[in-house]
């Protein structure tokens, strides 16, 4: 049943149960509208609570439900007329809150007449991460309710807001404990006063009515990418304060409409039910049993082991950080307390947390300290001979039916999974950095995992707050077997007389968080330094430009050696753009004999993300991705691609399939042209008139 009613003494309880998170598709919405004219004819019934089953009041919009036009989400009664008829009900209506409240949900406790919230309660109107607005007189109620500075911080950024807050602004009445039966006093005690406030007719204040304009100028040059979406959340705030409910209303309906169609909102709606198709496994069956995991042990306590082991203490798992050197072990325990104290600091994390956080570690030198956990991370050296060695010994003390990962970036997994007498338990891990950070998790599938292994692997990326993509094994797995042919291209720009300032700032203003050049100077350019050096041997067929490689062996590494492709003066993070890297490179560029030109920034951008596109291509043909998708989750939670983009693959989507296909014949006839043939895939898609999401 998606919504229950139930009678006591004189309380009509309609609780809102759809499971995971109560979300108000078609039918919820039909049934509150019921259940409220039930309340409305039954004469026993003096007030009503509206509450939420699953831990919450609701998580807002079926979202599907506006995947097409004349979707669900447009059918009567749509959520306006729902939370218009549970503001004009006859009878005292009160939102019981707990857990969740977001969006379309928000929307609906804002037409109640009054709103009760546990202390877990939770508020948002993150339609704008969407590339949405509030649709559902969010954006009118809110500025009546709290003003129209505070509702527009809140419908701008999407962030949300804590009871407590949510209390402080007048929005909520906080209950301390269980709100229902809070709300059942509150809502009996309208009924006898025969009070039933509604936000819709709630007075507009006069600084608001008066200042609008420069309210709303403020608000716009506080966002630093004002888009689509924030212009229309402002437009329809400005008109709340300004305009009758109703005409207020329809222009937030008219920004709506518009929004929804919108490139941007489109883009990121495909990245939202992308990342959620991306925990789907194919070949995995849904019943496919799960392990638990009670314990992790991370293995290398460097750069990378210290991230992880926070990942997981974040995640509340005990964790047993082990490494050859007590040396090393100290230095990551410094390291993760120094993180932790910034949290505290910052009010982030309470002092219990925090005590519990560092008590919940345990670093040791000795391997045995393995035995009884239930998931073990190795992080170590990247080289084989160190895996083999690492892999042995943990295969000695693992107990049985414990899962054991690699975080290696470019071996084979298949090959690790080798040295232990149990390959079924062995996956690839492939945590960014800093792993406490990026959202960003490949799961690498060796040829060998059992289902179990892989389902309960996804579940625990899930627990410790990754997005979790599978590949298969392959050099570089997706993400950096795309990004080297992205960086190829950019490194044969400099060849032909584009400067790194430029390529960067090219890829920046068409959106990437960052540039090829000032992500390798982040990453170590003797990251892809050695890469290429491997490849030289195992490709010596597909040349890369020699400019790299001198400038790594001048000792510019990037920002550790503090030059690189820019300088980064007295350690700072901040590029310096330098001008004698432009002569060496210039010079370098000089004895390749390759005539100079000017290249313009359209071409920069079309030649890097189509190089992600082939490459992305031959990973979905090779089987190595599940989904086209996949990839775009990829590139958009690891590799700073911009949301509103989609996506390399979405990209190509967008672009056409035929206009693919033309400007990689275009780059063919330039220099280094070889490297564009269209992957088959592209061919097909081309002949089938497809793309990749409809291959
Ligand atoms: N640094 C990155 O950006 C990054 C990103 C993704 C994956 N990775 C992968 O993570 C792994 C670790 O990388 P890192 O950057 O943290 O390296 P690192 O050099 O910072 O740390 C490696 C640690 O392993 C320890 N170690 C070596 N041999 C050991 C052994 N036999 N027993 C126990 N400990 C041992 C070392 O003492 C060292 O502390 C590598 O496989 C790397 O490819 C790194």
């Amino acid at each position: 049943m998606s919504v229950e009613f139930e009678t006591q003494s004189g309380v009509a309880l309609i609780t809102l149960n759809h499971a995971p998170v109560n979300s108000l598709g078609l039918a919820v919405r039909k049934a509150i509208v019921y259940a409220v004219r039930r309340a409305e004819a039954d004469s026993t019934v003096k007030a009503v609570v509206i509450t939420g089953a699953n831990g919450c009041f609701s998580a807002g919009a079926d979202i599907e439900e506006f995947a097409d036009e004349g979707g669900l989400a447009f059918r009567s009664p749509t959520l306006p007329e729902v939370i218009d008829v549970v503001e004009r009900c006859k009878k005292p209506v009160v939102a019981a809150i707990s857990g969740f409240c977001l969006g379309g949900g928000m929307e609906l406790a804002l037409g109640c007449h009054f709103r009760v919230a546990e202390r877990v309660a939770r508020f948002a109107l993150p339609e704008v991460k969407l590339g949405l607005l509030p649709g559902a007189g969010g954006t009118q109620r809110l500025a009546r309710a709290i003003g129209m500075r505070e509702a527009l911080g809140i419908i701008c950024t999407g962030e949300p807001l804590n009871a407590e807050r949510a209390a402080l602004l007048g929005l909520v009445i906080l209950a301390e404990g269980d709100a229902l039966g809070i709300a059942a006093a509150v809502a009996l005690e309208a009924a006898s006063r025969d009070e039933r406030p509604s936000l819709r007719n709630r007075e507009v204040s006069e600084e608001d009515r008066t200042d609008a304009e420069k309210i709303a100028k403020e608000q716009l040059s506080t966002l630093r990418h004002a888009r689509l979406a924030h212009t229309a959340c402002i437009k329809a705030v400005t008109a709340a304060v300004t305009l009758p409910f109703d005409e207020g209303a329809k222009v937030e309906f008219e920004c709506f409409q518009e929004l929804l169609e919108s490139a941007d909102s489109k883009a990121l709606r495909y990245a939202f039910f992308s990342e959620r198709t991306a925990g789907k496994i194919q070949s995995v069956p849904a019943n496919a049993g799960i392990r638990p995991i009670d314990s992790v042990a991370v293995i290398g306590a460097g750069t990378m082991g210290a991230g992880i082991a926070m990942c997981c203490l974040n995640a509340g798992y005990p964790v047993v950080l082990v490494d050859r050197s007590r040396d090393v072990l100290d230095k990551a325990m410094a390291t993760i307390r120094k993180t932790y104290d910034a949290g505290l600091k910052r009010g982030r994390l309470t002092e219990a947390v925090h005590k519990k956080r560092l008590e919940a570690i345990e670093t040791t030198t000795n391997m045995a300290a393995i035995a009884r956990v239930d998931l073990i991370i190795e992080a170590v050296f990247e080289q084989m001979d160190v895996k083999e060695a690492v892999f042995r010994t943990i295969d000695e003390h693992a107990k049985d039916g414990a899962i054991l990962a690699s975080n290696t970036s470019t071996l084979d997994v298949n090959r690790i999974a080798g040295f232990t007498r149990r390959a079924g338990d062995v996956i690839g891990l492939h945590f960014f950095s800093p792993a406490h950070v990026m959202k960003l998790l490949e799961v690498v599938r060796p040829s060998q995992t059992l289902p179990d292994v892989l389902a309960t692997t996804m579940k625990f990326a899930r627990k410790i707050g990754k997005v979790a993509v599978v590949s298969g094994v392959c050099d570089g797995f997706i993400g950096n077997r795309m990004v080297e042919e992205y960086c190829r291209q950019a490194f044969f720009l400099l060849d032909e007389g584009a400067t790194p300032n430029q390529v960067d700032r090219a890829l920046e203003q068409w959106g990437m968080a960052m540039g090829p050049f000032a992500m390798s100077d982040l990453a170590g350019n003797d990251i892809t330094y050695a890469i290429r050096k491997r490849r030289a041997v195992e490709q010596p067929d597909r040349p890369y430009s020699n400019i790299p490689d001198v400038v790594c062996e001048m000792g510019r590494l990037g920002q550790k050696s503090g030059a690189g492709w820019y300088l980064y003066p007295a350690g700072s993070r901040k590029r310096v753009v330098d001008h004698e890297i432009e002569s060496v490179i210039s010079r370098l560029r000089g004895k390749t004999g390759v005539p100079r030109r000017d290249i313009s920034d359209g071409e920069i951008v079309s030649r890097c993300l189509l190089a992600l596109v082939n490459e992305g291509a031959k990973i979905l043909e090779e089987g190595v991705a599940q989904r086209a998708s996949d990839i775009d989750v990829v590139y958009l939670n690891g590799y700073g691609f911009p949301s509103v983009q989609g996506g390399p693959m979405f990209y190509a989507n967008k672009l056409g399939i035929p206009e693919v296909v033309s400007q990689m014949e275009r780059f063919q006839r330039g220099y280094q042209g070889k490297f564009w043939t269209p992957a088959s895939l592209i061919a097909q898609l081309l002949k089938d008139k497809k793309d990749f999401n409809h291959a």
